[in-house]
């Protein structure tokens, strides 16, 4: 009885390989690794000293995947494969909405063909839009402002129309908040593609000195300080979020979105002071304009999440930043 995780090299999907992992579940591991590398999972092997199968496979090519299925006892998926740069969507939506809505279609296609029906999907927040603080999972979802948004949205309705269709299936739809940390170990952590787009890889890489100055979107939102709040989540607490999902969709047939998040905000100026004092490096800044399509406050309501998987966040903002710290410090250039 194994766990398939797609896109298991990734940020996320690497962390939660290694919780499941120590927790005696048996993995398989596909990715691509169009935004990875295997030498990610090499770390996961480190970290762990557990072995476990890995293949470099496509979601989108159905006869790979048909043939792992058919190799291998698969109980459960987890999806996270999928591409998530906000801003590289909207460049991009045909390949965005091939890659990640034609991907999960053909999964789901072959899930069926072997009867797995149990899976815990890489969902967003993003999906609510600008809405109430704290994000509750009952508001409505699709006022979404991004291809890469919409891919998510969709895919939860794809998931949706699936369980009505056929009461059996067990689905868990994910929606994280702001993930950012990584391994304690610091083998294993976020590694984008060249400039980040999201606040702490880029405030990890000014205080590496890769890059000179954070830009600060934004100081005249509605929030104590002037600057956006967001709800940041460690990602090794959101990896034991998917073993809880796990366990969860494995209990009993259904259909539950769940918020993923701390349910507690940071503004942009506090995450520069974590970091300042978990580095012990300064942080030069600048103002700007607020960028297009942010928000001011955004955390989740993280209640559904204790009631339904036990689950609750752990690691304060000092932690995440430690962490951060420690993997970009040990691993400069990345993998
Ligand atoms: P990531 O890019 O590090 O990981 C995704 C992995 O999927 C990569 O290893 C990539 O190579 C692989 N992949 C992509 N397309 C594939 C395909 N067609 N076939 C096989 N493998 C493929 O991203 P992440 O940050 O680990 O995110 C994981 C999931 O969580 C994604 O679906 C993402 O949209 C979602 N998510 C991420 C965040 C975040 O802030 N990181 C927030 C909300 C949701
Ligand atoms: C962004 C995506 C969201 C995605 C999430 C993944 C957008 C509009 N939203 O969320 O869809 O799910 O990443 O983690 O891209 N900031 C700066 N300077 C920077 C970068 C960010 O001031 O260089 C500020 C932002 O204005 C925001 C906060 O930092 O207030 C967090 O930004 P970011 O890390 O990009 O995450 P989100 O915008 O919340």
């Amino acid at each position: 009885m194994s766990i398939l995780v797609t896109g298991g090299a990734g940020y996320i999907g690497s962390h939660t390989c290694v919780e499941l992992l120590n927790k005696g579940e048996d993995i398989i591991v596909i990715d691509n690794f169009y935004n990875s590398k295997p030498e990610a999972l090499k770390r996961v092997k480190e970290i762990t000293g557990k072995d476990f199968q890995s293949y470099t496979c496509d979601i989108l090519d159905k006869e790979t995947l048909s043939a792992i299925f058919k190799e291998n006892n698969i109980t459960e998926v987890i999806h996270f494969a999928g591409l998530k740069a906000v801003g590289e969507s909207c460049r991009l939506p045909l390949a965005y909405y091939h890659n990640n809505i034609s991907g999960t279609v053909i999964l789901l296609q072959v899930m069926e063909q072997f009867g797995v029906k149990k899976i815990v999907f890489s969902s967003s927040a993003t999906v609510y839009g600008d809405s109430e603080i704290p994000y509750k999972e009952i508001y409505k979802t699709g006022n979404v402002t991004s291809p890469y948004g919409r891919t998510k949205f969709m895919i939860e309705e794809i998931l949706k129309d699936v369980y009505r269709s056929d009461n059996d299936w067990s689905v868990a739809l994910l929606r994280y908040f702001n993930p950012i940390g990584a391994h304690e170990s610091g083998k294993i952590g976020e590694d984008p593609n060249g400039i980040p787009n999201n606040l702490v890889p880029y405030i990890a890489q000014v205080a590496i000195g890769k890059l000179a100055e954070l830009p600060v979107y934004g100081n005249d939102y509605e929030t104590p300080d002037g600057t956006g709040v967001r709800d940041y989540i460690h990602v090794t607490d959101l990896a034991v979020g998917h073993l809880k999902a796990v366990e969860f969709v494995r209990k009993s047939a259904g259909l539950e979105a769940i918020n993923l998040g701390a349910g507690k905000g940071y503004s942009v100026l506090e995450v520069i002071a974590a970091f300042e004092k978990a580095s012990g490096k300064k942080i030069n800044y600048k103002f700007f304009d607020r960028r297009p399509g942010d928000i001011d406050m955004f955390y989740a309501d993280a209640e559904k999440a204790e009631k339904l998987l036990g689950f609750r966040t752990k690691l304060s903002i000092d932690k995440m930043c430690e962490d951060t710290w420690r993997w970009q410090s040990d691993n400069p250039g990345g993998y």
